[in-house]
């Protein structure tokens, strides 16, 4: 009997990390076919490394759709999706569908600046491609509160930020993957706008460590740009899971 032939429609690089993961268990959750890039072994995993091109050729074929969750934080993040384009070439055009940041153009990190770089690869590429750009994840904001919190006393800037459930963004993105190309889509938020105030006053109800606050003025464009809000995206409230709910979910899993 001939073996049964599976026909992968989706794969999710960085599919194995905080986005990409809740990117793959939805797809899988809704019966799609997808294929996980990974630069290390694992079950259901296909090997490959987008900054030296191994394996990429293969990750791509036959797919209809990349969902490009992969990210270096060390200024290669160009190089990665000049890979994937470039593979992407030869493999039939499959629909690339990037991940960005809110406020890449305007607040001016380096590493933002590469993501915004990145995204005019994708919109020059000639293939079909999709660019969402999401507000900060609950697990970034949360991991950057709890690394201060180490300190005698919590410093707190005059910045709000609009944390994300990666799950909402997976939402988004896998509904994306499975529509026609839409070019640089509506950028997505989280529900609420809270000051960094507001954020550590939630960890602290969550965990019962509640820290002494100290306001701090930090100076600097990239500051300034955030205390502007230019990482904040107010007419996109799209996500639903709050902060909170987040840190509850959390306490509860330990
Ligand atoms: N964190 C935020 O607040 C936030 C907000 C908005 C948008 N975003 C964007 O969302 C995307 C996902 O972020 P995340 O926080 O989920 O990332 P993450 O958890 O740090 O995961 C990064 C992923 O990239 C993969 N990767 C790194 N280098 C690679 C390479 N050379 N070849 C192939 N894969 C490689 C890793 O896979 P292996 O280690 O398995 O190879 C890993 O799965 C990023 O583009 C980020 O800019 C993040």
């Amino acid at each position: 009997m001939a073996p049964e032939v599976v026909d992968v429609r989706i794969l999710v690089t960085g599919g194995t990390g905080q986005l990409g993961s809740a990117v793959v268990a939805r797809l899988r959750a809704a019966d799609e076919e997808v294929r996980v890039l990974s630069r290390r072994a694992g079950p259901e995993v296909v090997r490959g490394d987008l900054r030296t091109g191994r394996g990429i050729d293969s990750a791509v074929a036959g797919v209809d759709a990349v969902v490009h969750c992969a990210t270096d934080y060390f200024g290669r993040e160009t190089q990665l999706a000049r890979t994937l384009i470039e593979a992407a070439r030869w493999a039939g055009t499959p629909h690339l569908v990037y991940v960005s940041i809110v406020g890449v153009d305007r607040v001016p990190l380096g590493y933002y600046r590469a993501k915004h770089e990145t995204e005019q690869l994708f919109a020059t590429s000639g293939l079909p491609y999709t660019i969402q750009r999401a507000t900060q994840f609950h697990g970034l904001v949360r991991a950057i509160l709890t690394g201060a919190s180490r300190l005698p006393v919590l410093p707190v800037p005059r910045i709000s930020f609009q944390p994300v459930d990666v799950r909402d963004v997976a939402r988004r993105l896998t509904g994306q993957a499975l529509a026609d190309p839409a070019g640089r889509a509506p950028d997505f938020g989280g529900p609420e706008i809270l000051t960094v105030a507001e954020l550590a006053r939630a960890l602290g109800e969550a965990t019962g460590r509640h820290r002494r606050t100290v306001p701090v003025k930090v100076p600097g464009a990239t500051f300034r740009a955030y205390a502007g809000g230019g990482h904040l995206a107010p007419g996109h409230r799209e996500g639903e899971i709050t902060f909170r709910e987040y840190l509850a979910e959390r306490a509860d899993h330990g």
